[in-house]
């Protein structure tokens, strides 16, 4: 007996020396994966709450990195796998979910210095981009309640000539109070003012919520239009549509920082004589803040072989064939009359988005939006011999998180694309302000919204017009 239990210990010891001599650390096994997959967000500056930069950091986290990537809640990223490829795909590998977990189980120690990955050479400022250009808009108020619609203001671009920008970035002042700023590049107008914010005084009822049909969208009779100055606090108000108008080049949203087109071999060509239209959407906080905000940019030196264009783009050339029904393509639900979500629906299917592409096009990224009530988003694709596939599929659409879906989609003439998302307009869902109303398509987080946002890439001469057809 006393012999055997020598035995076991004798074959157990080296075993356990073996494991001893290589447990998983900090610095071997778990910084590699915090810098691909956590630190683009977990460091100073950024929008996650801790930095995840050294073992220091990350150290007293460890039990909550564990929870966070058993469950992946962590990193955020919400395309089905079963689905489509994507070059950003940040998610965990199993094996990488369960390094992180035995390290927290393990003591997380640190590990041997020497075993360090180098350091990420990350953007400084908080930039998520190493700018070259810096455009600051003006400082703007924001007060402590109440509903603020969305503005835009014109400004001189930054750039002399024709300018191929490779990457671009909005530096949120106080992401705790930018809902989102979207800007693009417009060709300069006599009647173009710099400096003054402009809004639709929508209608709204105590509640918050617009008048159906009249929710800021389009050139309706009887709009009232609102103007200030920059450094003013005086409004102006007057019947008519908007002066400025906007496409959608780049928005920031949360979870969206920047767009870099690098990696495409791409640029934006910004014209000479471009103004930068910039659409701001403030969301009070509880505190009066002042937000100071800034747009970064790195341009090319020589014009790149590729060019990059969002859905929406383009205001001389249109990416969506110009037609009034076509208009609708950037927000599927806006110029739906039938979009209209009853209360306590806990499944509505939209009506879906039928869109045909008029030429062949290579479509780089997906960006599902939707707001508090959508709960997922599908994008399938019919190519002209037949053949079906589903290109994304985001079952748990989180609006919290605006993410990007990379893809490299090459469609042939005739393809046909649908979309359809669904809301839960019901008790269930945690985010839903209020159950008990219909909810119709509209600016504000509490109304909804339904849009794809293709991202296209073409080469840098060809024809952008037309290049797709909204057929329903
Ligand atoms: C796209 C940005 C982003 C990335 C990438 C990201 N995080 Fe986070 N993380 C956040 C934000 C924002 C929060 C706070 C809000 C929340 O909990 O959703 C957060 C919260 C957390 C928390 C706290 C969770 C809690 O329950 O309070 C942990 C732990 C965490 N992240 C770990 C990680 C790890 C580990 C990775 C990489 C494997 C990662 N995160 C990648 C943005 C990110």
């Amino acid at each position: 007996m006393t012999r055997f239990v020598f035995a076991a210990l004798a074959l157990a010891m080296p075993a356990m020396a073996g494991e001893a001599a290589s447990p998983i650390t900090f610095t071997k096994d778990v910084l590699p994966v915090l810098q691909k997959n956590c630190q683009t967000c977990h460091r100073p500056g950024q929008v996650a709450p801790m930095s995840l930069l050294t073992y220091k950091d990350a150290r007293p986290w460890a039990k909550a990195i564990k929870a966070a990537v058993t469950t992946r809640k962590m990193p955020p990223w919400f395309a089905d796998p079963k689905y489509g490829h994507f070059a950003n795909d940040r998610s965990l590998k199993q094996s990488e979910i369960e390094t992180l977990a035995k390290w927290a189980d393990s003591g997380a120690v640190e590990g041997d210095p020497k075993d360090a990955p180098a350091a990420v050479p990350w953007p400084k400022d908080g930039w998520g981009i190493q700018p070259e250009v810096v455009m600051d808009l003006p400082p703007h108020d924001v007060p402590a309640k109440g509903v603020l619609e969305w503005e835009l203001i014109a400004l001189p671009s930054p750039f002399k000539g024709d300018t191929w920008v490779t990457s671009m970035e909005i530096l949120p002042g106080d992401a705790s109070v930018v809902h989102h700023i979207c800007f693009s590049f417009e060709k300069h107008r006599d009647t173009t003012v710099y400096n003054r914010y402009e809004w639709v005084q929508v209608p709204r009822d105590e509640t918050g919520n617009a008048t159906p049909g009249n929710t800021g969208f389009g050139e309706l009779p009887g709009m009232v239009m609102a103007t200030r100055d920059v450094g003013s606090n005086e409004v102006k108000l007057r019947q008519g549509h908007p002066t400025l108008r906007q496409s959608l080049d780049f928005c920031y949203l949360p979870g969206a920082g920047y767009d870099d087109y690098r990696a495409w071999n791409a640029a934006k060509l910004v014209p000479a004589g471009t103004d930068v239209i910039v659409s701001i959407h403030y969301t009070a906080n509880g505190k009066v803040v002042t937000d100071r905000s800034k747009i970064g940019f790195t341009v090319a030196k020589n014009p790149p072989p590729k060019k990059f264009l969002v859905q929406g783009s383009g205001e001389d050339e249109p990416v969506i064939a110009p037609t009034a029904a076509n208009e609708r393509a950037v927000f599927a639900s806006a110029y739906n009359p039938t979009f209209a979500i009853p209360p306590n629906e806990a499944n509505y299917l939209a009506p879906p988005m039928d869109i045909t592409f008029l030429k062949d096009v290579e479509i780089v990224r997906l960006r599902p939006h939707a707001h508090v009530r959508g709960t997922s988003a599908q994008y399938r694709v019919t190519y002209p011999d037949g053949r079906e596939e589903v290109v994304l599929n985001v079952p748990n659409y989180d609006f919290n998180w605006q993410l990007s879906y990379g893809t490299a989609l090459k469609l042939p003439k005739g393809t046909r694309m649908r979309v359809e998302f669904r809301y839960d307009n019901s008790a269930n869902n945690k985010n839903n302000p209020d159950p008990k109303r219909w909810v119709y398509q509209g600016f504000q987080s509490w109304e909804e919204m339904m849009a794809p946002n293709l991202g296209f890439i073409l080469d840098r001469d060809a024809d952008v017009g037309g290049l797709m057809a909204v057929t329903n």
